[in-house]
């Protein structure tokens, strides 16, 4: 009785007077860090959607195409332009920078392969259609599935791996069946010369466009996150240890992070993302229309012949359960997918469309709450940190920091 009560004093006084000790935190808030250690990761899953997800050959295609610039329209744009393997898979800029101005902010590519949904807006609902989005967006690599098609069927390294991955391919030399150029997206020209193809050619493009997309998904699978301080120091208070992996501050932090700054509501699970999507009131630059975000994303997705249920995804059950039962509803409106905080380091500046210069604007937005430019902000009541708390909760979110776990020679060009 005595220990309890002493346990208890002990256990108020740290709260008022610093961070917890491995044995004062409560039993709720140890599930709760327990929940978010990167131990409790489960092996991805697998993609049935992608037949060749697995398959380490795709993979090492799919390396290669993901830092080609021959996939561009102007011969300088790879994935890799945008996606730098030293900026944790980003670019450093607010809006992202191909042929033109992206849209949007970078997000990163590590640890995505657990996602159901990629991109801000979750327009995607697999990282092998999302590849295809970029190769034809006019501000990103600006080609078109045919010439890429070609490409594929041209180039002798290339096309000696993708048919030992998926068969033969067509030449596309025959230019009255294959124009030069063509996509149902993009210029009126593209869309004119795609029209005038039969369906069965069509469908021969989109097969090598989508296994295009399917290679660079496998390459993708490999970029997981690596472990961090916090992770150590989680492992430290499993084993009852004295912590030495995190500083007073950052676990003071961490505690903010689990209890009163509420942020776990949405930043939960090991890669700090429930994968859902939230508006949160992120500002507008000004000039910028307000991003409507997924309840857009939403229709173009459940109108991409490259979804989940498509005729070009592998899964011969078609269940898809994320898009049969994806959320709707007008709460939708300005909400984005709550990014992972796995990948802060290298990654600024932050938010849809990189709002925010620092971490600390972002905790800043938080801690004020504003009425959403569009829809609801679902952050209701404004946090209230002090300066010193917000200091604590963004050293905190610093020790989420990581080099990416991947074999090194996928983290750079291939030879
Ligand atoms: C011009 C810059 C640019 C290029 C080139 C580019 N991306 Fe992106 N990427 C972005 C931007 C910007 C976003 C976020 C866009 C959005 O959400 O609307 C993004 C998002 C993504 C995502 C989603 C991650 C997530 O968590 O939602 C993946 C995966 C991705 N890109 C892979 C690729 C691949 C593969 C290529 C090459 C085929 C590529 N990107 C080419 C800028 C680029
Ligand atoms: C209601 C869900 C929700 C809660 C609660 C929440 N977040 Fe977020 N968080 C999001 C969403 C959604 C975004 C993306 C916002 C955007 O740019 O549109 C985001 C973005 C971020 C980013 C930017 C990451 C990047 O790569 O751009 C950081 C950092 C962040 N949140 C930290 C926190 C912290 C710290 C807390 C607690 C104070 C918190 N979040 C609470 C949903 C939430």
């Amino acid at each position: 009785m005595i220990a309890f009560v002493a346990t208890l004093l002990m256990g108020i006084a740290w709260w008022e007077f610093g961070p917890r000790t491995p044995d004062s935190w409560t039993e709720a808030e140890l599930i709760e860090i327990r929940s978010l250690s990167l131990r409790r990761l489960p092996e991805l899953p697998a993609d049935p959607s992608n037949g060749v997800a697995d398959d380490p050959r795709a993979a090492s295609l799919g390396h290669k195409l993901f830092f080609d610039t021959r996939l561009s329209a102007n011969g300088a744009v790879s994935c890799a332009t945008c996606h730098k393997p030293e900026q944790r898979f980003t670019d450093g800029l607010a809006k992202g920078r191909g042929i033109a101005l992206s849209q949007r902010n970078t997000r990163s590519i590590v640890g995505t392969a657990y996602s159901p949904w990629q991109y801000w807006d979750g327009r995607k609902d697999s990282q092998w259609s999302q590849a295809l989005s970029p190769l034809e967006d006019p501000a990103e690599h600006g080609s078109n599935r045919l010439e890429l098609a070609r490409l594929l069927a041209t180039d002798v390294s290339l096309k000696t791996e993708y048919e030992a991955i998926f068969g033969p391919l067509p030449n596309f030399t025959d230019t009255t069946r294959f124009p030069d150029r063509a996509s149902p997206i993009g210029s009126e020209e593209l869309g004119t010369a795609w029209e005038s193809m039969i369906d069965s050619d069509r469908g021969v493009v989109n097969t090598a466009f989508a296994n295009l997309g399917k290679a660079i998904a496998a390459y993708e699978r490999m970029l997981q996150p690596g472990p961090t301080r916090f992770d150590n120091y989680v492992a430290e208070i499993e084993q009852g240890l004295d912590s030495s992996s995190l500083s007073d501050e950052e676990i003071i932090g961490l505690q903010l992070f689990v209890s009163d700054a509420r942020c776990t509501e949405c930043h939960n699970g090991p890669l700090f993302t429930n994968n859902e999507f939230h508006n949160t009131g992120v500002l507008s630059f000004p000039g910028d229309h307000p991003d409507r975000g997924r309840i857009d994303g939403l229709k173009q997705l459940l109108a991409d012949p490259f979804n989940c249920k498509g005729e070009y995804s592998n899964d011969p059950l078609h269940q898809c359960d994320e898009l049969t039962y994806v959320r709707t509803g007008i709460e939708l409106i300005g909400a984005t997918r709550t990014p992972s905080l796995r990948n802060l380091g290298g990654t600024a500046p932050y938010s849809h469309k990189g709002q925010h210069a620092t971490l600390a604007e972002v905790i800043d937005l938080y801690n004020r709450a504003p009425l959403a430019m569009i829809g609801h902000n679902e952050v209701e009541e404004k946090l209230g940190l002090s300066r010193r708390e917000r200091k604590q909760l963004e050293a905190f979110l610093i020790a989420l920091d990581a080099p990416i776990a991947a074999d090194p020679k996928w983290l750079k060009a291939p030879e």
